[in-house]
């Protein structure tokens, strides 16, 4: 199989998963890794094995093919924009961009020159929501009625070293966590048609309990408790809350409703998980999930399904389109809070393609 050749830009926290889940995608060839913190790329090319550079090196390097941007949310669209200047392909951690319209510029770029842009989250190509999409594909749940979309925790700041950007414009739980809500939605589901939401934000500054640097106290500058409603194209009506002022809760994840059934969708930060389906008359059963990728972290198969893609000349499933679609949603959460007014979305998508059709041999190909 043809390799294609891999820069990653930013090695951070995330940029671990990404290093381990990756080996289980040989058509990814890790070139070098660069971070404008050279020791943070130095430290891990050393756990990996791997080839640290400067981030002009790697974005003149032609040995790569596609830049993996791991850089915090507010750099994505710079970084991706370089990596397009610079005729390389980009797949970039969530969200795509911290604004819809700096989103439309990376989309627009990329069209222009022939490019893919690809955006976590990937999670969506996890078996237990591709079988998920099975059973909604099936008809199973018969015509949607809508669901409920639930992450409330207590913030960031109790676990990751460096929380401050959660809370900086272009963070917050919905900028966060709402792009694997939304995008699994939208797998299920189809496109948005509106939106209508309320943001709060109860306290200006919050306290790092995460070990690294407990006691420092950070700024807020953005809603942390974020609410409303999703109305499909299809009619469907989702209700969705995202939140880091919650100390817990009892809501699952997500749930759909169907005429004919509901489903618990597990949840979409993870690739696995138990799903759960009552038909109408009868009571909550278990499904097993019958698809692979179910069983373990494969934070990377987005990037994997995308270089499949481009070797082969066919569409890739968390594409830019996908990504640009959930982000207007988001921010319409945003301007519609500002507002008092219901948004409408304005980005077509297509659902991606369900993953069984190109599975040969439970390997992605
Ligand atoms: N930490 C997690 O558990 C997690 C999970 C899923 C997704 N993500 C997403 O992954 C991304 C990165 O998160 P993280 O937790 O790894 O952040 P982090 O702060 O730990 O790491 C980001 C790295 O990017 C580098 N960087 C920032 N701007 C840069 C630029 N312009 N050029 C080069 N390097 C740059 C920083 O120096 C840092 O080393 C975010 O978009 C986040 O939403 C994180």
């Amino acid at each position: 199989m043809d390799k294609l050749g891999i820069g990653i830009v930013g090695l951070g926290n995330i940029s671990a998963a990404y290093l381990k889940a990756s080996t289980h995608f040989p058509i990814l060839d890790i070139r070098a890794v660069a971070d404008m913190n050279p020791a943070a790329a130095k430290a891990r090319a050393d756990e990996f094995g791997l080839k640290a550079v400067g981030v002009d090196e790697l974005f003149a390097d032609p040995s790569i093919d596609i830049i993996l941007n791991l850089t915090i949310p507010k750099a994505h669209v710079e970084v991706g924009l370089r990596a397009i200047e610079a005729g390389k392909h980009v797949y970039s951690e969530k969200p795509l961009g911290i604004a819809f319209a700096e989103g439309q510029k990376l989309i627009a770029a990329a069209k222009a020159k022939g490019l893919r842009v690809g955006s976590a989250p990937d999670t969506f190509l996890g078996g237990a929501h591709q079988t998920s999409r099975r059973i909604v594909d099936e008809d199973t749940l018969g015509q949607m009625v809508g669901g409920t979309a639930y992450f409330m925790c207590p913030g960031h700041e109790r676990w990751h070293p460096n929380p401050a950007f959660y809370y900086e414009v272009g963070g917050g739980p919905m900028l966060d966590m709402g792009p694997y809500y939304i995008t699994d939605l939208v797998n299920l589901l189809g496109p948005v048609a509106k939106v209508s939401g309320v943001g709060s934000m109860l306290r200006n500054t919050r306290t790092i309990t995460a070990k690294e640097r407990a006691g420092e106290i950070i700024p807020v500058h953005v809603p942390t408790h974020v609410s409303g409603t999703l109305i499909f194209q299809s009619g469907a009506v989702v209700q969705v809350t995202m939140s880091f002022d919650v100390a817990g809760h009892k809501h699952v994840p997500l749930e759909i409703y169907g005429t004919e059934g509901s489903l618990v969708v597990p949840d979409p930060n993870f690739f696995g998980g138990q799903i759960e389906l009552l038909k109408k008359g009868g009571e909550w059963q278990r499904v097993d999930t019958d698809m692979p990728y179910a069983d373990g972290n494969y934070r990377s198969i987005g990037l994997a399904d995308m270089a499949h893609a481009i070797a082969s000349d066919r569409p890739h499933r968390a594409n830019g389109d996908l990504a640009l679609h959930v982000l207007e949603v988001m921010e319409a959460f945003d301007v519609s809070s500002r507002t008092g007014q219901v948004v409408n979305i304005s980005t077509p998508v297509e659902r991606p393609i369900p993953l069984a059709h190109s599975l040969s041999n439970g390997k992605l190909a």
